[in-house]
C-alpha cells in the first residue's frame, strides 16, 4: 500500500514538473498570430489591416519574443495599436523599440496599462486566479518605470498618443478618428476628457484602452466608436482544457476575455497578450498572442 501511495505521489511530481516546463518554457515562447475580418467601412472602401499587440511585458533577455514581433511588419498592417503594459524592467524600452523595430515607421496608436508605470512585484504566479491584481497597486503612488521615455519614443515616431486623449490619422486610404483612456486598472482612466460623439466625417472610429471595463466599452460605444480595441486579460493565462479563460483580472466576462466580441453596435478585441510577469513566467492553454485585424466593407 505504502509503496503504491509513493509511486502515485513520483507520477503527480513528475506530472507537475512536466506541466511547469511546458507551460514556462514551452508555450510561453509559442507565439500565434489570430487573424480576424470585420465588416464595418463603408461599402467600396479599401480594407485596412491593423496589428494589435498588448501585454509584452518585456525583459531585456526575451529575444524569442522580440524577433517575433519585429517579425510582425512582413504582414503589412497598415496601423499598429499598442494597448499597454509593454515594460516590465527599467531597461526594457530600448528592447521594446527594438522589438517594433520597422513597425515604428507605420501610423500607430497607443495606451499605457498599469505595468508600463510600476515594475513587477515577486508574488505567487497563481495569486490572481482569486485575487485581482488591482489591490496590488493600492499601495504605490509613484511610478517607478520609464514610460515616459516609452511613449516620447513612440509620439516621435509619429504614433498617437491616446491616454485620456484622441486625434485623428491616416492610415491606408482611410482617415481614422481615434480615443483613447489611460488604465482604469489603476484608476487612471479619465473618459470625460474624450466624452462626446466621435466624429461621424471620418472613416472609422476607434476606441483604444488597456483594460477592457464594461463601464468604458459602454461609453465608448454610446459616443459611436465602431470598434474597440483593449489588452490586459492575458486571455487568462493559465487556462483550462475544455473550460477557457478562468479569470479575467477586470470587470469583462470571461467569454470576452480575448478574441472577436460584440459590445452593443461596437465590435470589441481583446488581445490574450504576448507576454507574461517575469513573477508568473506561465502561460497553460493560452498561447502568447498578437492579431491581425482586417477591416473590411460591410456587405
Ligand atoms: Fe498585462
Amino acid at each position: 500500500m505504502l509503496r503504491r501511495i509513493g509511486t502515485a505521489a513520483a507520477v503527480t511530481g513528475a506530472l507537475g514538473v512536466a506541466g511547469l516546463v511546458y507551460a514556462s518554457v514551452v508555450e510561453r515562447n509559442w507565439f500565434r498570430l489570430r487573424h480576424y475580418e470585420i465588416p464595418i467601412l463603408a461599402p467600396g472602401s479599401d480594407r485596412l489591416r491593423i496589428l494589435h499587440l498588448s501585454d509584452a511585458h518585456l525583459t531585456p533577455g526575451r529575444r524569442l519574443l522580440i524577433d517575433w514581433i519585429r517579425s510582425l511588419d512582413a504582414h503589412n498592417p497598415d496601423l499598429v495599436v499598442n494597448t499597454g503594459d509593454s515594460l516590465a524592467h527599467p531597461q526594457a524600452v530600448k528592447p521594446f523599440l527594438d522589438a517594433l523595430g520597422p513597425l515604428l515607421d507605420r501610423p500607430g496608436l497607443f495606451v499605457y496599462g498599469s505595468n508600463d508605470l510600476f515594475s513587477p512585484q515577486p508574488k505567487n504566479p497563481a495569486r490572481y486566479l482569486w485575487r485581482s491584481s488591482k489591490a496590488d497597486y493600492r499601495k504605490r503612488k509613484i511610478p517607478d518605470l520609464p514610460w515616459r521615455e516609452l511613449g516620447a519614443a513612440m509620439r516621435e515616431a509619429g504614433w498617437l498618443d491616446l491616454n485620456n486623449q484622441k486625434g485623428h490619422l491616416t492610415a491606408g486610404n482611410l482617415r481614422i478618428a481615434a480615443a483613447g483612456i489611460h488604465d482604469s486598472h489603476i484608476g487612471l482612466d479619465r473618459y470625460e476628457k474624450i466624452a462626446g460623439p466621435a466624429d461621424p466625417t471620418a472613416d472609422v472610429r476607434i476606441g483604444v484602452m488597456h483594460s477592457p471595463e464594461p463601464r468604458n466599452l459602454d461609453r465608448f460605444t454610446a459616443d459611436g466608436y465602431e470598434l474597440l480595441l483593449a489588452g490586459h486579460t492575458h486571455g487568462g493565462q493559465i487556462c483550462l482544457p475544455f473550460y477557457g479563460t478562468l479569470v479575467t483580472n477586470c470587470g469583462i466576462d470571461r467569454a470576452r476575455a480575448w478574441g472577436l466580441s460584440r459590445n452593443g453596435t461596437s465590435w470589441l478585441h481583446v488581445s490574450g497578450g504576448l507576454g507574461t510577469s517575469p513573477y508568473a513566467p506561465v502561460r497553460f492553454c493560452c498561447r502568447p498572442e498578437a492579431a491581425l485585424l482586417d477591416l473590411i466593407p460591410r456587405a
